[in-house]
């Protein structure tokens, strides 16, 4: 019987751990004992995971270089977590195809890339964690949309890999959060009172009145999520995309 932490050995690469989820994903697995890569393109944030003795990363992932120096460093890790995300609000029918390509080149293709390229070299038996979104299932925010379809994309590209590894006993999961309290929630709240004309208040109100348990969550609830998923006690889920926001979309 398993009564002890949910992971407590190996090596993590933990992408956006200078912030929010990927930063209490980072911290949480080094108080468990995990080795952890921690890469952000933000090399002051990721102080709180190199002082936690995570290895610190600085890369840029939408750019081909950064990402090839974090294939490289991942090679053979037991546990990977694609938490690096950006998001861009605008009105529906002003996204450009830079926009597009902003977006779509975090959010999905480095996500794809390193699964590709750092989960071959995966040990047998280990685990990949995507951060998906709520938003894959919603199509209220309409001032998420790019975003909304990245996020969409995760959820296949994970269905497709997690059945190419599945041979090996690799797991690929995606989680979706809701509204979680980090940097990136911060500016959609900014964005979307300037983009409605309404106060951040009001705002705030507003998308909290859709959570059916009335809260927003921490980024270390979160990061408890992921840690379960990669752990043994996650060891017959594969594919998965599990919601964690409160009751939102409730599938
Ligand atoms: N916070 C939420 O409510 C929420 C909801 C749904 C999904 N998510 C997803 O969860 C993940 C983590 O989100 P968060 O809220 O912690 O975001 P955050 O903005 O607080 O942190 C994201 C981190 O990714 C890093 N990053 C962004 N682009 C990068 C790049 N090109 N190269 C390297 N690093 C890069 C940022 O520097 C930052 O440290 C994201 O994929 C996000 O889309 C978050």
């Amino acid at each position: 019987m398993n009564t002890g932490p949910l992971v407590t050995t190996g090596t993590a690469l933990v992408t956006g751990a200078a912030n929010g989820i990927g930063r209490a994903v980072a911290l949480r697995l080094r108080a468990q004992g995990v080795a952890v890569l921690a890469v952000d393109r933000d090399a002051a944030g990721l102080a709180d995971a190199a002082a936690a003795g995570a290895t610190p990363i600085v890369a840029d992932l939408a750019d081909a270089a950064g990402r090839q120096r974090v294939i490289d460093s991942g090679q053979g890790v037991d546990y990977l977590v694609n938490a690096a995300g950006v998001i861009r609000l605008k009105p529906i029918l002003d996204f450009t195809a830079e926009d597009i390509r902003d977006i779509y080149a975090v959010n999905v293709e480095a996500v794809w890339l390193l699964m590709s390229h750092i989960g071959r070299s995966m040990p047998d038996g280990s685990a990949i964690v995507n951060l998906s979104s709520v938003s894959a299932r919603l199509a209220t925010t309409q001032e998420t949309a790019v975003y909304a379809s990245s996020k969409t994309a995760v959820l296949s590209i994970t269905r497709s890999f997690a059945y190419a590894f599945a041979p090996r006993g690799i797991r690929v999961n995606a989680v979706l959060p809701g509204i979680i309290d980090t940097p990136m929630q911060d500016n959609v709240l900014d964005s979307l009172a300037r983009l409605r004309g309404i106060s951040l208040e009001q705002i705030a109100t507003l998308r909290l009145g859709t959570v059916p348990l009335g809260r927003t969550a921490t980024p270390d609830e979160c990061a408890g999520l992921i840690c379960f998923l990669l752990s043994p006690d996650a060891a017959y889920l594969t594919g998965q995309a599990i919601s964690q926001d409160g009751g939102l979309a409730m599938w």
